[in-house]
């Protein structure tokens, strides 16, 4: 067997005994993947376009920023199709496989982390602190799972009503470019990386961090024109029911809301 299709097929395999353990979702999988085998969303990027703004660089290419920037990973690839295909599921189930070990081993020790604003979550992510802060921080994790999982027009009402509001409260909103997501995410994950390093189970974040996930929404935004769209749900919605799921496959019980944040989960570790 060619090594290409054998390395298809592995995949495919082992993604399809994943979904076994959920109880749902082979279907969907196999036409996730059969997707990603198309070369839609995943043209070469042009140089000079990863420093312009993103929302120039769209209507100069005259395409969705998602799928215009596909080839940068999987994050904006899969939006793209699911967005081309109107089918969420595309994207909930990119990151499915990766995050259970992540939110479930010995090393998903909680932090208690407070916010400038008075708020507080609990994070137990010492991976990508960042999608958990970035979701609770704008609110994602009261809204209501089924429709944002199953509802497209939901998701962009949603989504649409988002953008309207960071457009006010992010300054450079319309000129952020490629390079600015990058730049703000690799500082946001480095200052989270260090809170969830401390020996201390409560940490503090300053205003920075606070601004940054505003920011960050808002480079959904600025990919998706004026419907945001993944910005309302990657790792913020579909993930609690999803541990749920896989819990109760292991014989656990967890009590976990709507759209529950991985911190929600306050069980100590040793009983996951
Ligand atoms: C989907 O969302 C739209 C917009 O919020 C709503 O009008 C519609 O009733 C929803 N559809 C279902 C099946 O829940
Ligand atoms: C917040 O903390 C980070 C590093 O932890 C620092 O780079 C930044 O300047 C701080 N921001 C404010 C407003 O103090």
């Amino acid at each position: 067997m060619p090594l290409m299709l054998f390395m298809v097929v592995a995949r495919w395999a082992a993604a399809r005994a994943q979904a076994g353990v959920y109880h749902e979702g082979v279907d969907l999988l196999q036409r996730r993947l059969d997707l990603e085998q198309t070369n839609l969303c995943n043209s070469p990027i042009a140089p000079e376009d990863t420093i312009r703004p993103i929302e120039e660089v769209a209507s100069l290419r005259g395409e969705d920023g998602w799928c215009y920037f596909g080839s940068t990973g999987l994050w904006a690839r899969n939006c793209g199709l699911s967005r081309r295909s109107k089918n969420m599921m595309v994207f909930v189930l990119t990151y499915e496989v990766g995050y259970i070990p992540v939110l479930a081993g010995p090393w998903a020790t909680e932090k208690a982390l407070f916010f400038e604003d008075g708020r507080r979550m609990t994070l137990r992510d010492h991976d990508m602190p960042l999608d958990d802060a970035y979701c609770f921080v704008n609110g994602w994790y009261n809204l209501p799972r089924a429709q944002v999982v199953k509802n497209f027009t939901f998701l962009e009402e949603v989504s649409e009503a988002a953008c309207k509001d960071l457009e006010k409260k992010v300054p450079n909103y319309h000129s952020i470019t490629l390079s600015d997501i990058y730049a703000e995410a690799d500082q946001s994950q480095a200052i989270l990386v260090e809170l969830m390093a401390s020996s201390s189970p409560v940490v503090y974040a300053n205003q920075t961090l606070l601004d940054n996930m505003y920011f960050h929404a808002a480079t959904k935004c600025a990919l998706g024109g004026r419907f945001g769209f993944c910005i309302a749900w990657p790792g913020c919605c579909w993930l609690g029911q999803r541990l749920q799921a896989f819990l109760a496959h292991s014989g656990k019980q967890a009590k976990i809301g709507q759209c529950a944040a991985r911190g929600v989960l306050r069980r100590p570790r040793s009983s996951l």
